[in-house]
């Protein structure tokens, strides 16, 4: 290598070292002020503030830590109505009149770290699709994608990345026999599949991380209709998980209950708890300030409303709007507590810069 190209090389590092944005740091309109796309930043203004570099990605707890755990002792951003997101194309070709709740693809959200994707499935065009309801059906004005392009990506995701977990959280009003069961082994999912017969019953551990990984079971399906559990091998959600209130209610400082269908929240014999926080009706430019610290103190709520068990499951809507971490530092506040008692997973690494202050 000739001195001209070490001296090239030499400058490049330097530039990189000395263009690396921070969280917080000012930026014009272009994300490659925060760094570019692989610097976990990106470029937001938080309704009236000026922009600033704020988190677009989560951090990967079993690479930063390690996988060695039972699955129920991490914590997993999760996107509410993962399917509902703005400004997709119409494929009914009638506009569409109803809530959306992201903005951005599965594919992306799964590549930036969500690993819950809650999704609403109703028999449709004889078909399954995604779709908010009115009455329990969908409409072709409420209507977003079929069922099986979701699929096909959430199936790319862990064909390409063999290390990662997905949960699928199902709200179901498909009625179809085994409509869900036909498109699962369509779209080549079957072979992710974690059996109910290996989730735990009566509060244990789940199996370990490294333990799904190896036998390739690495995608958690739950549905809200109990009798599928028996006849399609689909998880009752509420046998294994508790939950809190979703929408406005669910939002109120200082209190977290269970919702209607979800046992109470400490009850034990459910080793999984997830938190929503999200509004009934979402209001895009209101979430980046619902995704801070009401979002932090209300995981502090329920953990102590859950038998002071820290979350497993944090549901929020347009999970890149923060002005600063988000529900990205949400989740390594989980992590954090989870795995090493401090408030925040990177604390858990030896010779961390970051304190644990819990
Ligand atoms: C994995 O991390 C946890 C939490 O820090 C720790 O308790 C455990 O010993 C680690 N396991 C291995 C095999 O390193």
């Amino acid at each position: 290598m000739g001195l001209h190209v070490i001296t090239h090389v030499l400058i490049i590092i330097a530039s990189f070292s000395i263009s690396t944005a921070k969280i917080l740091d000012r930026c014009s309109t272009s994300n490659q002020d925060c760094g570019g796309l692989d610097s976990g930043l990106y470029c937001f203004s938080c309704v009236t503030d000026d922009s600033k570099c704020v988190r677009s990605s989560a951090t990967n707890q079993f690479k930063l830590v390690n996988d060695s755990l039972p699955f129920n002792k991490y914590g997993f951003l999760t996107t509410h109505n993962a399917f509902a997101i703005d400004h997709e194309p119409s494929r009914t070709r009638i506009p569409r009149i109803t809530p959306k709740n992201q903005e951005d693809s599965i594919t992306d959200q799964l590549k930036n770290g969500v690993r819950g994707l809650m999704l609403d499935v109703y028999d449709f065009k004889d078909d399954i699709w995604l779709c908010h309801s009115f009455g329990g059906h969908c409409h072709d004005i409420t209507a977003f994608e079929p069922l099986v392009d979701t699929l096909k990506e959430i199936e790319a995701f862990l064909s390409s990345n063999p290390s990662e977990i997905v949960t699928i959280i199902l709200e179901d009003y498909v009625d179809t026999p085994n409509g869900l069961t036909n498109l699962f082994r369509d779209t080549g999912l079957m072979k992710y599949w974690f059996p109910v017969a290996s989730m735990p019953k009566n509060g244990e551990d789940w199996p370990l991380v490294s333990d799904m990984v190896a036998k390739n079971q690495r995608l958690i399906v739950f549905t809200s209709v109990e009798s599928k559990e028996k006849s399609e091998g689909i998880a009752y959600q509420w046998n294994y998980m508790v939950e809190n209130q979703y929408g406005d209610d669910g939002m109120d400082a200082g209190k977290c209950f269970n919702r209607e269908e979800s046992s109470v929240l400490s009850d034990t014999r459910k080793s999984l708890v997830l938190v929503n926080y999200f509004r009934s009706i979402p209001i895009k430019p209101l979430a980046c300030i619902q995704n801070s610290d009401g979002l932090f103190n209300m995981l502090q709520t329920c953990h102590d409303a859950a038998a002071n068990r820290w979350a497993n499951f944090v549901a929020v809507d347009y999970y890149k709007r923060s002005n600063g971490g988000g529900t990205f530092r949400a989740t390594d506040l989980l992590n954090g507590e989870l795995l090493c008692n401090c408030n925040d997973v990177h604390a858990c690494v030896s010779g961390s810069t970051v304190a644990c202050n819990s």
